[in-house]
């Protein structure tokens, strides 16, 4: 296979700008915060902490073993996978119950049991919480706790491993994106949540509006004698322009990438999906990055932005990858998870191919195997999910970018491929793209973008669009317009792909999709 050219490789503006500064974690030592659970065990199993000196220990108590002389629990506060061995000696348990918050002075010993090389030896408690053993919803269980008990309790959730574990693993997530980012010569934009615009046309948005009297009023935290002030008439006013939660920050990302050519938000994005499904909910993070000045030649501009996603999944991978959450923890709850992983990581470039060549291989494969799949796959239609993960599961064992989709399917935003605009004219195609990966289909998805003031407009009249919503939008191409593009990733599903969860609900602490949400 042909080398992988990397990012700083490709010509012009996308060599890298900076290098990133470690700064901010020095300022965290000088935070008085007490050491956690796994900062503790960490120095105590490197010898920094001997058996002399006393330590205290903050946490929630997952289970308590009481035998006759002493009491064995099991303390966590979400630093790591599993909780820590706790020997308490007779007298000292008895404020203790599960769930209950605790501060535990003492010292770390030797264990002699399996397991664990350190357990630490109680000298004093600290009850600081309480907690009913007997309600608790996240006793710890050798049969586990059934998901719909696990979703039901959302704010208690990270009492377990799994959940805490994906907290940590998102967390890390941002931070790997935002170095590698900053790496690369971009800024980070903060995007506006409430748009004037449907970006991708599918009437897929929420409308915001105010609420009226007779609306339910929504929880408040505000007191009750403190009403606001009355607003000032507008009914001299003409009314305000529909306003909708975003369902995609590109647009504005545009606007920004028309002064800053590299840049990139990572956002809550609001869709009302009505489909019950593992990979979409109602509100998820997007990680949206554009590029200005790309290349002339069409192809080598796309290839550039496939460039700039493919980059972006293998440092976050890269990073996730050496994480211990992933051998202690998902690697075992998941099957596969490591070869999967490897092949985000390897050194060949993602393999590339056209919608119409994918087309062609799963017709193949479906004439092949008449029961391979419930949808037909044809030309001029989307590809479903399973198509996508026949793609990247069994054709090519990895991920995949499928370009140049029919122009029929796509928003009006993106660039015609001219070439087959003029061949044939019902099969005309888009300069876009689509990143499918094994175990979920489409990760992520990007285009150039129509830069041309004419085209634009004359795209936005066919698909029906009221150009004077979109004056300053169309302000981009008529004050030194670039060729350029980006793309969009679902950051839940990112976290699902590189953790095997495979439902985006377990890749988010609240998680609102279509069943509606108690939280
Ligand atoms: O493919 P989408 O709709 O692309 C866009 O919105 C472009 N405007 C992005 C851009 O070019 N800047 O969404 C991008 C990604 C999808 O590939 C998917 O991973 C994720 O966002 N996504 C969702 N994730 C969870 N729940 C949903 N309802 C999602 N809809 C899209
Ligand atoms: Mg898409």
């Amino acid at each position: 296979m042909a080398p992988r050219p990397r990012l700083n490789a490709l010509r012009g503006p996308l060599r890298t700008l900076h290098s990133c500064s470690r700064a901010a974690q020095a300022a965290t030592a000088s935070l008085a915060l007490p050491a956690t659970v796994a900062s503790s065990l960490a120095a105590a199993s490197a010898g920094s902490e001997t058996t002399a000196s006393t330590t205290s220990l903050n946490g929630w108590i997952r289970s308590v073993r009481r035998q006759k002389n002493v009491s064995f629990a099991v303390l966590s506060d979400g630093s790591q996978v599993g909780g820590v061995q706790v020997v308490l000696p007779k007298g000292l348990d008895e404020s203790l119950t599960v769930g209950c918050a605790a501060t535990l002075k003492g010292k770390w010993v030797d264990s002699r049991g399996a397991g664990q090389d350190k357990e630490f030896k109680v000298e004093s408690v600290d009850f600081v919480g309480e907690s009913d053993a007997e309600t608790y919803p996240m006793p710890n269980t050798k049969q586990g706790i059934p998901l719909p008990v696990m979703r039901r309790n959302a704010h208690l959730r990270l009492r377990r491993d799994g959940p805490a574990a994906m907290v940590r693993v998102r967390s890390e997530m941002n931070w790997a994106m935002a170095e590698h980012f900053r790496r690369q010569g971009f800024v980070r934009v903060d995007m506006p949540v409430i748009t004037s615009s449907d970006c991708e046309g599918a009437g897929e948005v929420f409308r915001v509006v105010e609420s009226s009297p007779s609306s339910p009023a929504p929880a408040s935290t505000a007191p009750a004698s403190s009403p606001s002030p009355p607003e000032p008439s507008t009914a001299a006013h003409p009314p305000p322009p529909s306003r909708y939660l975003t369902v995609s920050t590109q647009l504005h990302l545009e606007a920004i990438t028309s002064s800053l050519p590299r840049a990139y938000t990572l956002a809550p994005c609001f869709r009302a999906e009505k489909s019950d499904t593992a990979r979409h909910l109602q509100e998820f993070w997007m990680l949206e990055a554009e590029v200005a000045f790309l290349d002339a030649d069409t192809p080598t501009a796309l290839d550039q932005v496939m460039t700039v996603a493919e980059e972006t999944v293998r440092a976050v991978a890269g990073h996730v990858k050496a994480m211990p959450e992933i051998e202690r923890y998902f690697a075992k709850h998941s099957p596969g998870l490591e070869e999967r992983l490897e092949a985000l990581l390897a050194p060949e470039r993602y393999v590339r191919m056209s919608y119409t060549r994918a087309i062609e291989l799963l017709q193949e494969h479906a004439a092949a195997n008449p029961d391979a799949f419930v949808f037909r796959p044809t030309w001029g239609s989307g590809l479903q999910t399973e198509h996508e993960r026949w793609l990247a599961e069994e054709h090519v064992k990895g991920p995949l970018f499928v370009t140049d989709y029919p122009s029929a399917l796509k928003p009006f935003y993106m660039l015609p491929n001219e070439s087959s605009w003029t061949v044939d004219s019902s099969r005309q195609t888009t300069t876009c793209f689509d990143l499918l990966v094994p175990s979920l289909g489409e990760l992520a998805g990007g285009s150039l973008r129509e830069h041309r003031l004419d085209k634009l407009v004359a795209a936005m009249d066919k698909h029906g669009l009221d150009r004077n919503a979109y004056e300053w939008y169309l302000d981009l191409r008529r004050y030194g317009t670039t060729r350029h593009g980006g793309f969009g990733l679902g950051w839940e599903r990112l976290v699902g792909l590189l953790t095997g969860e495979n439902n985006v609900r377990e890749c988010t602490v609240f998680p609102r999709a279509a069943e509606g949400s108690r939280f």
